[in-house]
């Protein structure tokens, strides 16, 4: 995918802003707070729905200023594409694909596909596993719809059997209630794993090689912390499960099983990263995930999204950063920065300063 064209209209710091983008490397320069990374998430936007800083809508509309627009236009292999956002105060966003209107988030899912990377991707690594589950989920709907239905169903499905666990004081048809609902949420649950499964193994592959490239002597393992059982079905699996911890399940209140609780583990040499990685490792292994990505969704979808990279280079020896450029020129790649580095690749340079491109 090509973005070809980004147009800001009171977005953050962007009071009217159009901006060109080529092939390859796009260097976004400029000095601190002036909007670089405002760009970047507009795009992340359009392509996801939502901030990826997890703004609200009302957050990213200039100050003062009730209304926004941002628009893109963009080359996929099925032909040129338009995305037109309208956020408002007072009201919901409006989207419009190809100049429809659009109903729901859903529909604008994976029709620009990016992936995005900032030092605070560093939480893929360190923090809690509800951001591990967020980027299977984030990534695998971006080319695959049914997943990503599957998962509103799971939630749902959740929330019911939750308000039922936390209501029940052995009143029998709530029990009833819940024995209906334990096999909703199995069915939906052995589809989101099945999916994260395989894409874990995709990934890992994916992942190591990279990650020998960028370091040399470090071996990296990527694993989904459900592991299918030999001889029985996931389905079967869980239902199993479930049925062991009925009373767990009734003391605490809440589901204790599934997807929802699930985790990936990242280890180098052996090692967790969570507990043992350096920054400088953790920093590299959530690079080479999104690097990895690039080449799963690549290999789903049939040509490469558009890589977003906020701030990487002044994390990186000069080493690191000249093979990392090296590989961005695969696919279109914007890449904020204070300073471009002294590289020998063709590359395409913004200058921003204060929401205006000079
Ligand atoms: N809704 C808004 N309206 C107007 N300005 C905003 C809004 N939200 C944020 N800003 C401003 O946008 C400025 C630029 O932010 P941005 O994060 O894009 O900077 P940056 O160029 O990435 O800087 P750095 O190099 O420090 O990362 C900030 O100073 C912030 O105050
Ligand atoms: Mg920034």
């Amino acid at each position: 995918m090509k973005i070809d064209t980004i147009k800001l209209n009171n977005f953050r710091n962007y009071k009217n802003t159009s901006i060109n983008l080529k092939a390859g490397l796009n260097f976004i320069v400029g000095k601190n707070a002036q909007g670089k990374t405002n760009l970047l998430e507009s795009i992340y936007l359009l392509s996801v729905g939502k901030s990826p800083k997890n703004s609200k809508d009302k957050q990213l509309i200039m100050f003062n200023e009730t209304k926004s627009k941002i628009e893109i236009d963009f080359e996929t292999i099925a032909g040129k594409k338009n995305i037109q956002m309208y956020l408002d105060k007072t009201n919901k966003k409006a989207i419009k694909i190809n100049n429809l209107n659009i109903l729901k988030i859903t529909e604008l899912v994976g029709c620009l596909s990016v992936v995005f990377f900032s030092p605070d991707e560093l939480k893929l690594i360190k923090e809690v596993p509800e951001d591990r589950r967020t980027f299977l989920d984030v990534s695998i709907s971006q080319f695959d719809k049914s997943y990503l239905y599957n998962l509103i169903k799971y939630e749902k499905i959740l929330k019911q059997r939750n308000t039922i666990l936390k209501s029940l004081d052995s009143d029998e048809t709530k029990l009833e209630q819940l024995k209906l609902f334990t096999p909703q949420l199995i069915d939906t649950a052995e589809k989101i794993i099945k999916k994260r499964l395989e894409f874990i193994e995709n990934l890992k592959k994916i992942a190591k090689n990279i990650h020998t490239l960028i370091t040399i002597d470090e071996n990296l393992s990527v694993d989904y912390s459900y592991k299918p059982k030999e001889n029985i079905s996931i389905y079967d699996d869980l239902v199993d499960t479930f049925n062991k911890n009925v009373d767990k399940e009734l003391e605490l209140k809440y589901t204790c099983f599934g997807p929802h609780r699930d985790d990936i583990i990242f280890k180098i040499n052996d090692l967790d990263c969570k507990y043992y990685a350096s920054q400088g490792q953790q920093r590299t292994v959530a690079l080479v995930i999104k690097l990895a990505l690039m080449e799963v969704i690549k290999k789903e979808i049939g040509e490469y999204p558009v890589l977003l990279l906020d701030d990487v280079l002044s994390e990186l020896d000069s080493a690191r950063q000249n093979r990392l450029l090296k590989l961005c020129t695969q696919f279109q790649t914007l890449i904020t920065c204070t300073k471009i580095p002294d590289i020998d690749l063709n590359y395409n340079k913004i200058k921003i300063e204060n929401g205006k491109i000079i």
